[in-house]
């Protein structure tokens, strides 16, 4: 019974006022003062991109022709913190994801691209984790579930292998894609998510990958 009250209810707010801006993307109730304000913040975030102007105290991890990656960890100062809960709220409107408190908040590391026009233009979120379920190639044939209804119903395996990192964001700005941010961003956290070695293929893991994420995934893992 709670199932159909439930599904009646989102009935309804599609009904009643949800629209989805055509430039951001968006879903947002139009009549909601609140949702609008969230709306306008996300709209200006998306089109112009997050401003970083620089930190008294930077950690700086790698640097390239076109920009630098800086880690940030969760005893940083505020503003660091600030930063990267900011770029989360963009990347997680983005993804349609709902706000998750990861599990272990006190050991992600977080890696922002900055951009020569001192933009964050990248971010990779990663967190330990101790097992992970390989994703299976897609299911074909009638009896498959439709991609279009499922986009994240990747078949995986029920046997857990161990792994050691988990990159539970990956994002690019979107007019920065395909120059190999992504890549870099994960060669960096190879590189420094645990000290002293450099992670093996086999030991990271994508979490609930999105269509994107997983054709990012399958390359970068084979090459
Ligand atoms: N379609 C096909 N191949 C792709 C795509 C794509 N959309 N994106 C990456 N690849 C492959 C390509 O082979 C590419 O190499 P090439 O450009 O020389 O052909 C290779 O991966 C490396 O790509 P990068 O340039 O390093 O990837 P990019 O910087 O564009 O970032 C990302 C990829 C992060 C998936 C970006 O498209 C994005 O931000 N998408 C929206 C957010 C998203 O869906 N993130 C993944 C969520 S899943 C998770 O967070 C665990
Ligand atoms: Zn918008």
């Amino acid at each position: 019974k709670e199932t159909k009250d439930q599904l009646i209810i989102d009935a309804g707010q599609k009904h009643f006022g949800a629209t989805t801006c055509k430039s951001c993307g968006m879903v947002y109730a139009a009549c909601s003062p609140e949702d609008e304000l969230q709306h306008a913040q996300h709209h200006h975030r998306f089109l112009e991109g997050i401003r970083y102007a620089g930190w008294k105290k930077e950690r700086v991890v790698a640097e390239f022709w076109d920009g630098k990656i800086v880690m940030v960890l969760p005893r940083d100062p505020t503003y660091a913190i600030r930063k990267v809960e900011e770029v989360q709220e963009l990347v997680d409107n983005e993804l349609g994801f709902h706000q998750v408190v990861p599990r272990y908040p006190n050991k992600t590391k977080t890696f922002l691209f900055i951009s020569d026009e001192k933009k964050v233009v990248g971010c990779l979120i990663a967190e330990p984790i101790k097992q992970a379920f390989r994703v299976l190639s897609e299911p074909t044939g009638p009896e498959s579930p439709s991609s279009k209804e499922c986009h994240r119903a990747w078949q995986c395996s029920n046997v857990p292998e161990p792994a050691v990192c988990g990159i539970s964001r990956i994002w690019v700005f979107r007019l920065k894609r395909r120059k190999r941010i992504a890549r870099r961003l994960v060669d960096t956290l190879r590189n420094w998510f645990m000290f002293g070695c450099f992670l093996g293929i086999n030991e990271i893991a994508f979490s609930d990958p999105t269509p994107d994420g997983k054709l990012f995934a399958t390359k970068y893992c084979n090459t």
